[in-house]
């Protein structure tokens, strides 16, 4: 195992019913700008919750975060924040919704020129100083309640990029499973992949005496494939509901990547695919893990062989047979969930994966466990989900 260090200070607030406890996490003198999306929240019922929750504040709004939040929207929230001196923030809704909270918290204190660099050029534009935030979460996928990342998008170039800093990480999140009663299928089933996937890239790389992060992250593996179903099947089963919204949580807090080695490639090209077409994260994913898992069978080989016999019970034939069974036992889980998995069913031309492979070429970036993922890697991945 390797050597690491781990601090986790997010405050769970999690069950039935906790969606008022908002009112006992944000400190009584702040001016609290609270952020959402395209409305779902004032549909379910949760925007209410909140505004009742928080009637003593003094409490602005923000509305109209899209899916695959834009840096363009989250510039015009850093505007209000400074010209009303907001100095708190409340992300209610989605990944989505608090990503973008999160970029708005470290770019109204930045101090270079151009926020962007925060993204863009994160070795020499780190986050020095971030307003606090809190987040009420409404959707089980992404784990954004308790890590310090964020995915932006830039509507202008199509560059989605992430950034990562302790300072962004909530100082609460309040996490209702309730709120999965609401979620249209595509939704769960999103979800479900964005979670299963960010195991996999902190899991699906080489063994180094790790056991006790191997069966957390089969642990989280195998409860998703197990509750998942569950809240497609039926929306209102809270036990489902609460067990899914807990892994998601659990699949990126950082915990199972402690001592490990980690991939994220599957991310990496997937967020390309979501830049270029708008196809929704979890979706993108389900694309390119299988291809990875092809491309990558040799570096990844035991640990695939591990994946395919502890979570799917394959253990019958030579180790290039077990890993296409593996292979083809994932993608079926994917499509069982009603997620398509090859990029013909997402209309996207052979033509884009020219446009992502010169991407990764231009930047000249090489990726995954092994450093050793290029564009020419890339290339062959996309190919393989033709
Ligand atoms: O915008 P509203 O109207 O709120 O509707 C949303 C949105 O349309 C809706 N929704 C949310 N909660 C709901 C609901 N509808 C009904 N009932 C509810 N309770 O769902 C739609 C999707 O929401 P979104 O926030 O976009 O989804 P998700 O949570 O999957 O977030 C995806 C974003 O997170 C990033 C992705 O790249 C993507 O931009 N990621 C963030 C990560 C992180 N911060 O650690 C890691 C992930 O790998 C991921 O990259
Ligand atoms: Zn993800």
């Amino acid at each position: 195992m390797y050597n690491f260090e781990y601090k986790n200070p997010v405050k769970i607030v999690f069950g039935k019913g906790t969606i008022p406890n908002v009112v006992n996490e944000i400190p009584k003198n702040k001016k609290v700008l609270m952020t959402y999306g395209g409305g779902s929240i004032k549909r379910t019922g949760v925007y209410d919750q909140v505004k009742t929750a928080l009637k003593d504040f003094d409490l602005l709004e923000f509305g109209g975060i899209e899916p695959n939040p834009h840096y363009e929207t989250c510039m015009q929230a850093v505007e209000l924040i400074r010209k009303e001196k907001v100095d708190y923030l409340l992300s209610v809704g989605g990944g989505s919704v608090l990503d973008a909270t999160k970029f708005i918290a470290a770019a109204v204190l930045f101090e270079g020129s151009d926020p962007w660099d925060i993204l863009d050029k994160p070795a020499t534009s780190p986050v020095k100083a971030a307003l606090p935030l809190g987040a009420v979460l409404t959707l089980p996928a992404t784990g954004s309640e308790m890590n310090g990342n964020a995915v932006i998008t830039r509507k202008a170039t199509l560059e989605k990029k992430a950034f990562g800093s302790a300072l962004v990480m909530p100082q609460f999140s309040i996490l209702d499973p309730e709120c999965v009663f609401t979620l249209p299928d595509r939704q769960v089933a999103n979800g479900v992949v964005d979670a299963f996937v960010h195991v996999m890239e902190q899991y699906l790389t080489f063994d180094v005496n790790a056991p006790l992060q191997d069966r957390l992250a089969e642990a989280i593996l195998t409860t998703l494939i197990e509750e998942g179903p569950k809240v497609l099947a039926d929306r209102n089963d809270y036990q489902a509901a609460a067990n899914f919204m807990w892994c998601a949580t659990m699949a990126l807090n950082g915990l199972i990547a402690v001592g490990v080695p980690q991939d994220w490639g599957t991310h990496l090209i997937g967020h390309e695919l979501t830049a270029f077409h708008g196809i929704d994260h979890g979706r993108t994913l389900a694309i390119v893990l299988p291809g990875m898992m092809n491309l990558k069978r040799a570096g990844k080989k035991d640990k695939i062989l591990q994946y395919g016999e502890r979570i799917w019970g394959i253990t019958e034939g030579s180790d290039q047979e077990r890993i296409d069974a593996t292979i083809a036992r994932t993608i079926a889980f994917f499509e069982s969930l009603g997620v398509p998995t090859t990029l013909p069913e997402y209309d996207v031309p052979a033509e884009t994966i020219d446009k992502i492979t010169f991407r990764f070429k231009e930047s000249g970036m090489k990726f995954g466990e092994q450093r050793d993922i290029d564009y020419q890697t890339v290339e062959a991945i996309l190919k393989d989900r033709l």
